[in-house]
C-alpha cells in the first residue's frame, strides 16, 4: 500500500517537472513598460531588497499575455475597477450600533488612505501580531463602528481592500520590519515559502524562484509577488484575495491548506510582500 502510494508521488513529480522542464526555454518576463493610461508609469522591475535570493524584483504582469496586460494598463477597460468602485460604495456605507461609516472618520480616503496599501503587512500593537489591510478592516467595523467582521472573502472585504490599496496606486511596497516582533514574523514565513509540503513535495520557491519565467501547464510562472492583490482574475471573473491565492498554490501541491488569516498564511503575506519591497501598487491587477 505504502509503495503505490508512493509510486503515485514519483509520477506526479515528474509529470509536473516534465511539464515545467519540457517548455524551458519558452521565455522569460516581456521587456515593456507599465504606464497606465498613457500617464502613471509602474515600477514593474526593481534592484531585489538585501537578503533577497533574486537579482531583480518583477512584477507579475510582465508574465502576462499582451491582452491581459493591455486590459491593467487602460483603466477604463480594467474589470477589477468595478470592484474598486463597489468599495468606495462600502467606504461610504453607514453599518453598526454607532451609526457611522469608515468616511465618517477618514474622510476622503485619497488623502486618509494614501500609502496604507504599500505598508501593509504592519505591526499591530494592540494583538502582538502583524496585521492586513482585511484584518484592520475587521478592527474598525467591530471597535469603531458596532459591526459585525467580515467573513474571509465575504461581503465587503473584496472591494474595500481594493479600494483601500488602490489608494497606493503606483507606490511601491515597502514594509517596516523593524517595529515589534515583525522579523520573528519574516523568518517564519520564509521557512514556510522554502518548506517543500504535499504530494508534489514542492515549496513556493520551486516554482516562484527556481523556475519563474518557465511555463508550467499552459501557466507562464511568474515570481508570485503580491503587488497586485487583491487581483482580477479573468478565468474566475472576479477579485481574487492575497490569501485566496496562496490557498490555490499551497492546494495545487496536494498539501492540506491553512485557514485564512491563520499564523502561517499571515507570515506568508508579511514574507512574500517584503519579496516585492520597490514594486508599485498595482491594485487591482488583472492576471489570467
Ligand atoms: C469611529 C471612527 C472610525 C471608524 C468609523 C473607522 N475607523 Fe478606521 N481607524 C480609526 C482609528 C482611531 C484608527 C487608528 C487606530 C486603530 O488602528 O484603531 C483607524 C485606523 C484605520 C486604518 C489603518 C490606517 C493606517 O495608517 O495604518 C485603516 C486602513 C482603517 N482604519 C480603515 C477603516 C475602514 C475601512 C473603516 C470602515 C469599515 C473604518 N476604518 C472605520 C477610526 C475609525
Ligand atoms: C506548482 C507550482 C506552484 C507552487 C508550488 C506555488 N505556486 Fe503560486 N502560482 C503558480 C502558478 C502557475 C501561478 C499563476 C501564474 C503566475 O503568476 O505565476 C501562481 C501565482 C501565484 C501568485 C499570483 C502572482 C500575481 O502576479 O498575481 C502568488 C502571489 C503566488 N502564486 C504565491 C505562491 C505562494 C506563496 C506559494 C507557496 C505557498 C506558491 N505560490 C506556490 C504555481 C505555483
Amino acid at each position: 500500500m505504502h509503495r503505490v502510494f508512493e509510486k503515485t508521488n514519483v509520477a506526479l513529480t515528474s509529470l509536473l517537472l516534465v511539464a515545467i522542464v519540457g517548455t524551458a526555454n519558452a521565455g522569460g518576463p516581456v521587456d515593456e513598460k507599465l504606464i497606465i493610461d498613457g500617464e502613471l508609469e509602474m515600477i514593474t522591475r526593481t534592484a531585489a531588497p538585501e537578503g533577497h535570493p533574486l537579482d531583480e524584483v518583477i512584477s507579475g504582469w510582465h508574465y502576462r499575455t499582451p491582452e491581459t496586460r493591455a486590459l491593467e494598463a487602460d483603466s477604463f477597460q480594467n474589470p477589477g475597477m468595478l470592484g474598486v468602485e463597489l468599495g468606495e460604495e462600502y467606504w461610504n456605507k453607514v453599518e453598526g450600533t454607532e451609526g457611522k461609516s469608515c468616511a465618517s472618520c477618514h474622510n476622503d480616503a485619497a488623502s486618509s488612505m494614501v500609502g496604507v496599501g504599500a505598508s501593509y503587512p504592519k505591526w499591530h500593537a494592540p494583538t502582538s501580531r502583524p496585521i492586513n489591510v482585511e484584518l484592520q478592516i475587521n478592527q474598525c467595523r467591530v471597535n469603531n463602528m458596532g459591526a459585525e467582521e467580515y467573513a474571509f472573502d465575504k461581503s465587503g472585504q473584496k472591494p474595500l481592500t481594493a479600494y483601500i490599496k488602490h489608494q497606493s496606486y503606483g507606490k511601491p511596497v515597502k514594509l517596516d520590519l523593524e517595529e515589534g516582533d515583525m522579523k520573528a514574523w519574516w523568518e517564519k514565513g520564509k521557512e514556510l515559502y522554502y518548506k517543500r509540503t504535499g504530494q508534489l513535495n514542492l515549496s513556493c520557491a520551486s516554482c516562484h524562484e527556481k523556475n519563474n519565467g518557465k511555463y508550467i501547464r499552459a501557466d507562464h510562472l511568474s515570481q508570485g509577488n503580491v503587488n497586485g492583490f487583491p487581483t482580477y482574475r479573468l478565468k474566475q471573473a472576479g477579485l481574487i484575495s492575497t490569501h485566496n491565492r496562496f490557498r490555490g498554490c499551497i492546494r495545487d501541491t496536494r498539501a492540506e491548506f491553512p485557514k485564512a488569516f491563520s499564523d502561517e498564511l499571515m507570515a506568508l503575506e508579511l514574507y512574500v510582500t517584503w519579496r516585492g519591497t520597490g514594486l508599485s501598487v498595482e491594485t487591482p491587477g488583472v492576471r489570467q
